[in-house]
């Protein structure tokens, strides 16, 4: 069946989501305060880089059933609303601000004259899902009847669209004591998800809100792991690469998520590790998870680690050294740079006085934004031009498939620092480069 949906937040996730509810059925209302934001979408334009979301969002504008405002009453008439506002970190703090998730509740639940269901899609600390299901009740003129269930997305950048159609799981979370109608709207929602037999578990809400920070916590747990043997492996000559291969044949431990390289970044895995550990000090069981410091440290001294090789390889003298770095975003096929390795590895070069010049494929202007001393180029080409030394810093395609023969004609000497473990060594190495991995060829 056929539901009126609303969409608050339309970034990477909420975008998304709005799109992929249109493309489930729906008649679909997205929302968010940024006017700018909001005209482009309605346009069936995509604000951001994310490979087939221009194609789904521009489909489904165009058929009528999807809509942009900023006018949250407007959206207040729909059956069931989704909150996929941001909750990025504090500054100064390790927890999650948590301002734009209260500031949807604060504007939509006091509109609510008839029934409604609010699914809660952004990462929050546990508890909070409680707290502004209580906050609904009280704020909403239905009272009893608006509800709040928690229904977290693990969607990745990249592969958004497939993730949100083609989810390998859905998770509810609903107030127990309190189970209303949530369920019942989320399995109309999902239908057609549902009825491809993909697992749907309902849970509490602090479980829900639980298991998405605990699915991120692992991912960065596990880069962390293999980065950690990365640096033994850079001491002893071993290869870390074929270390990974070796153990990810285990399929208890798995190969994905074990890419030793510059380490995570992004819109989530770093600050939800940071924020998990903040809630977890609140409530008192900050010991449980002093471990996520240990993997945020060893993510961050990948990057020093790096810069340090750049140093190594320019002679030691970094000052003037013609850095020429390759990628900017967080991981290909995004063109998000929040926190991201590449761009930081790239400032830290900047400010240690290389001449550095960069070139990423899709994210230019948002490294540009960040960091304007900094020349980014075009092409690759541009970038390698009289290059000292060539760091690949996101394994974007370009960069996987270049030909080593030809790129050597353009730099000033042939050494390459491979930040992300992509490209195949022995014909950069065959074709007169020096190459060096991260806990390989070191
Ligand atoms: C992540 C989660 O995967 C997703 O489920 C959640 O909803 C949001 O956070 P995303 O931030 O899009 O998604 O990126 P992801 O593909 O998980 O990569 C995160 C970072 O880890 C990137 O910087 C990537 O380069 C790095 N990474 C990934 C590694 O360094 N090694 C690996 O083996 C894999």
């Amino acid at each position: 069946m056929s539901l009126t949906v609303s969409v608050f937040g339309t970034g990477y996730l909420g975008a998304t989501h709005a799109a992929g509810m249109a493309e489930l059925g729906h008649t679909v209302i997205g929302v968010d305060v940024d006017e700018a934001k909001i005209e482009r979408l309605a346009r069936g334009e995509v604000p951001f880089y994310e490979p087939g979301l221009p194609e789904l969002l521009r489909k489904h504008v165009d058929s009528g059933r999807l809509r942009f405002t900023t006018d949250a009453s407007e959206a207040a008439q729909a059956d069931v609303h989704f909150i996929g506002v941001g909750t990025p970190q504090k500054k100064g703090e390790n927890a999650a601000d948590m301002r734009f998730v209260d500031a949807v509740i604060d504007t939509l639940a006091p509109l609510l004259t008839r029934p409604a269901v609010i699914f809660g899609k952004s990462t929050v600390p546990v508890g909070t899902a409680a707290r502004l299901a209580a906050k609904v009740r009280e704020l909403a003129p239905v009272g009893d009847q608006a509800e709040l269930a928690w229904n977290p997305e693990f969607l990745r950048e990249g592969f958004a669209v497939e993730d949100t159609l083609r989810p390998d799981r859905l998770v509810l979370g609903v107030e127990k004591g309190r189970e209303g109608r949530a369920e019942a709207v989320a399995r109309e929602v999902y239908a057609e998800i549902l009825g491809r037999g993909t697992p749907f578990l309902v849970t509490d809400l602090a479980t829900a809100e639980l298991v998405k920070v605990s699915a991120n916590a692992f991912l960065a747990t596990k880069i962390s792991f293999i980065n950690a043997i990365a640096e033994i492996c850079e001491v002893t000559g071993a290869d870390v690469a074929q270390l990974a291969d070796a153990i990810g044949y285990d399929e208890r431990i798995g190969r994905k998520f074990l890419g030793a390289g510059l380490g995570f970044g992004g819109g989530c895995l770093p600050k939800d590790i940071r924020a998990f550990q903040a809630r977890a000090g609140e409530l008192g069981v900050g010991d449980a998870l002093s471990f996520l410091r240990e993997v945020d440290e060893i993510n961050l001294r990948r990057r020093e680690h790096v810069v340090n090789l750049v140093e190594t390889c320019a002679g030691g003298q970094m000052k003037g050294a013609k850095v020429a770095v390759l990628g900017a975003a967080f991981k290909p096929n995004s063109d998000d740079v929040r926190d991201s390795p590449a761009l930081d590895a790239a400032g830290r070069l900047h400010l240690a006085g290389a001449d550095v010049k960069v070139y990423d494929p899709q994210a230019r202007h948002n490294a540009e934004a960040v960091w304007p001393t900094i020349p980014f180029k075009d092409s690759m080409a541009e970038a390698l031009e009289g290059a000292d030394v060539v760091l690949v810093a996101t394994e974007w395609q370009e960069f996987r498939e270049a030909d080593p023969a030809a790129v050597a004609g353009l730099v000033a000497s042939p050494k390459i620092i491979d930040g992300r473990n992509c490209l195949p060594a022995e014909k950069w190495i065959e074709a007169g480069w020096e190459y060096h991995g991260l806990g390989r060829f070191a």
